[in-house]
């Protein structure tokens, strides 16, 4: 561990520690933990400086860590997954897609404090502010080609918000084909790297950001209307959620595998946030509008055209309702 985690962990409850006791236990001088201070400054954190009584952060905060995540988790099928909390990182998924080239043919889930290139949706970046959301990413193997893994990205979403909801978020909901929302607002996004051979197996890491309390000054690099767990009502402990997340990420996984899409298709669409209304469905070819009518079997989208009801796949598209443009 770096002595700027060691530093991050004693000053993690809120209280206040002297820059006495933080030289002795980082084994620095106290000009050195105040340079570190200012590195956890520099990271977005509000450290407070109170003479005769040292430092303390201004809020609270829960780091990562893999037994408490693990302790969530409680599934059979995740018995068997690797779990790794990081520090910082690029990606948690290009942490994973390193791992898979090198071979990794475990399932293994990576979570982190925070990404310094984020990746989201149709090449933008993911705005991934230390210790505030969700970063998470899952390596999972299938034994079928990549074709059959249509519809992955739309399970994953559902597993998504049946954890959101576990942990007390009502109302949030789903717009093709992952986006996860609440209120109109963008809660999370999840992301799918596949690869493999034609006739399998193949290889996934799927991607999930979830908006979990997150600070104003870093949401001024979201472009699109945002929410988190926190305005949402839900509980903010990234421990606990983490673990709901992939507990139901691995059992939507494990029934994909087994079923396909078909079980989850009733509840997708049920869960479908534009199911009605006036959208329009935009990719660099153009713009088509119509009324959004949930997903297809294969979980193409469903749009009544003047010219009848049209399916698209996925690709590089994105969808709006009309009265948002
Ligand atoms: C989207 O654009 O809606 C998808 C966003 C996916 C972001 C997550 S955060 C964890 C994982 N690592 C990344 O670099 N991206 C995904």
């Amino acid at each position: 561990m770096s002595a700027d985690e060691t530093l991050l962990q004693l000053l993690a409850d809120g209280r206040f520690h002297s820059g006495e006791q933080l030289a002795q236990h980082l084994g620095v001088s106290r000009a050195a933990v105040w340079k570190r201070i200012e590195g956890l400054r520099a990271l977005g954190l509000e450290v407070q400086a109170v003479s005769g009584k040292g430092y303390r952060l201004a809020r609270a905060l829960e780091l990562l860590q893999t037994e408490r995540v693990r302790e969530e988790l409680g599934c059979d099928d995740c018995a068997r997954l690797r779990l790794e909390c990081l520090y910082e990182v690029d990606s948690t998924s290009d942490y994973l897609l390193r791992l898979l080239r090198s071979g990794e043919r475990g399932e293994v889930a990576v979570v982190a404090e925070r990404q310094l290139a984020g990746r989201g949706r149709r090449g933008r970046s993911w705005v991934s502010p230390f210790g505030a959301n969700l970063y998470l990413s899952l390596l999972s193997h299938f034994t079928a080609g990549p074709a059959a893994l249509m519809g992955l990205s739309l399970v994953a979403g559902v597993a998504v918000v049946r954890a959101i909801e576990a942990l007390g978020a009502a109302g949030a909901g789903l717009k093709w084909p992952n986006d996860v929302m609440w209120q109109g607002r963008k809660m999370g996004g999840i992301l799918l790297d596949v690869s493999g051979e034609a006739n399998g197996p193949s290889h996934v890491v799927t991607g999930v950001g979830l908006n979990v309390a997150m600070p104003r000054d870093a949401a001024e690099g979201i472009d699109q209307p945002w929410v988190d767990i926190k305005e949402a009502g839900g509980q903010t402990g990234r421990n606990r959620i983490a673990g709901r997340v992939l507990a139901e990420l691995c059992e939507a996984m494990q029934r994909f595998q087994q079923d396909g899409l078909a079980p989850f298709l009733a509840e997708w669409n049920q869960r479908d946030s534009l199911a009605g209304r006036e959208v329009v469905l935009s990719s660099e070819q153009g713009a088509v509008t119509g009324i959004a009518r949930g997903v297809d079997g294969q979980g193409f989208l469903r749009l009544e055209t003047a010219g009848g009801v049209k399916t698209f796949s996925y690709g590089e598209l994105s969808l709006r309702p009309l009265d948002a443009n």
